[in-house]
């Protein structure tokens, strides 16, 4: 059966306009817009009406970062796919990628199969993976065709954490070669974990144990390094890259020199990195550890470039990186040796309204908030205009955000598996208030309406951006 909503009175933003727009969603599908008291709007029946009066509609939000259950550092990240898609819910995101991961010695049909089993049924809204390869071999090459084939159609690569995750310059350039023919997007967590790894065993040595040497060690120019020779690897195999997380000044500049080049060379950033610095992770008694992320957090003067770099676009994309681990018991696992510190932080459920803030705060406008945080990383991953967008034939995946509510973030109101918050006592102007995901309710006037089993997996076509 099918149920007509009538979204009336808001102001519709888009990556492309602003509109003073009614929005009529029927089977779960933006069926049509019309200006407010037009005629078209005027006749309009629907089955539910939702006021939207004084409220942006935004497209619902992609982050295309996440890591719901990742195995790392000897634990796994706190937030299940349940409680992790529904807290992405609760703050305006309706789609996560995830990142599917292929151990040592496995397939990486394994891996796959791992994650699609982990997010069946349990997720709030939709869905689709990434897959990291940690072992490139002919097999796991060929494989690579197979998972762009059923929707899978980027792949993470590593040059840092060495015995884990990492790829010397061979596997990536075969990679990079393999992704050049069957359309593949490559993405790299560029830093130097060879030199990386030298430098802990050294600070460890000095007794350098705390949290904030972790940011010490793991430098801007091993980044920046890292990310030129990515660039290069790319350019000798003909493919797109995208690098993830991007942190530091010098690693902007190499993505904006390879582009002004004409390279399809693509980039991401996170809130922590536009919002936190190091002198988190210097609080004392440990605390920095709740700050423990790679690329690490960097001294607060890499902002501006990375704030520039959005509005420039040399950077595409705002993702989470989410990777939650409690205070208590996970990120306590490296007292006494900040390199047992598990890598990551939380904020799924954080990053619309940061960036809502960021437009107040007047780094980027209305329209670009919903560009990197929506619209981009919808096209980068083979989304749009499904998700990404608010158009006829779009998903209903819609967000009815109070520009003017005010809020504190806290760990004590977040949705969030994890013990604290990366953005304690944060003020933020705008909150979510209403979100549909293909039509149905999952936030309703800030009560969560939804449910585990609703969110599906989305085969995604690859890169719309080439
Ligand atoms: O510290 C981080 N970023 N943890 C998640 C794994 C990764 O490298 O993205
Ligand atoms: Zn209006
Ligand atoms: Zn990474
Ligand atoms: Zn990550």
């Amino acid at each position: 059966m099918s149920i007509r909503t009538l979204i009336r009175g808001g102001l519709v933003i888009t990556a492309a306009d602003e509109l003073h727009a009614d929005v009529l969603v029927e089977d779960g599908r933006v069926a049509a817009l019309a200006a407010h008291g037009s005629a078209a709007a005027e006749a309009w029946t629907a089955d539910r009406t939702i006021d939207a009066s004084g409220k942006y509609v935004i497209p619902g939000g992609v982050d295309a970062h996440t890591h719901m259950e990742l195995p790392f550092g000897g634990t796994a990240a706190s937030d299940t796919f349940e409680t992790g898609t529904r807290a992405a819910a609760w703050g305006g995101t309706t789609t996560i990628v995830d990142f599917a991961v292929q151990s040592m010695g496995q397939a990486l049909r394994q891996g796959l199969d791992t994650w699609y089993d982990k997010a069946d049924g349990k997720c709030s809204i939709d869905y689709a993976f990434h897959m990291i390869l940690s072992d490139v071999n002919e097999g796991t090459l060929k494989e690579m065709d197979h998972l762009i084939g059923e929707g899978v159609t980027s792949f993470k690569l590593f040059m840092a954490y060495p015995g884990v995750f990492y790829s010397d310059d061979g596997q990536i350039l075969r990679a990079m070669q393999r992704a050049s023919g069957n359309g593949g997007l490559i993405m790299m967590h560029a830093e130097n974990g060879i030199a990386i790894d030298v430098l802990v065993e050294q600070a460890l040595a000095r007794g350098e144990t705390d949290p904030r040497h972790h940011g010490e060690v793991r430098k801007v120019v091993l980044e920046a390094e890292a990310t030129h020779r990515a660039i290069q690897l790319a350019r000798v195999a003909g493919s797109p890259l995208y690098v993830v997380h991007v942190s530091a000044d010098e690693a902007v500049a190499e993505l904006a020199a390879a582009r002004d080049k004409g390279l399809p060379v693509f980039g991401e950033t996170c809130p922590q990195y536009l919002f936190l610095s190091t002198d988190n992770l210097e609080e004392p008694d440990f605390q920095g550890a709740k700050y423990v992320c790679s690329t690490p957090l960097r001294p607060r003067e890499h902002q501006a470039a990375l704030w520039r770099g959005l509005r420039t676009n040399d950077l595409q994309v705002v993702s989470t990186d989410h990777c939650p681990f409690c205070f208590r018991g996970q990120k306590e696992l490296g007292r006494g040796d900040f390199s047992k510190i598990p890598n990551g932080l939380p904020g799924v459920e954080n990053r619309m309204d940061l960036l809502h803030q960021a437009v107040l705060d007047g780094h980027i406008s209305r329209r670009r908030w919903i560009e990197i945080a929506c619209a981009s990383p919808a096209r980068m991953f083979g989304l749009y205009p499904q998700k990404g967008t608010i158009a006829p034939g779009s998903d209903a995946d819609i967000v009815l955000y109070d520009p003017h509510a005010e809020q504190v973030i806290s760990a004590e109101t977040h949705h969030m598996n994890v013990d604290y918050s990366a953005y304690e006592g944060k003020r933020i102007t705008g909150r979510v208030d209403t979100v549909l995901s293909r039509g149905e309710l999952v936030i309703d006037r800030r009560a969560y309406t939804g449910r585990a089993g609703h969110g599906v997996f989305i085969p995604r076509s690859t890169c719309q951006y080439l």
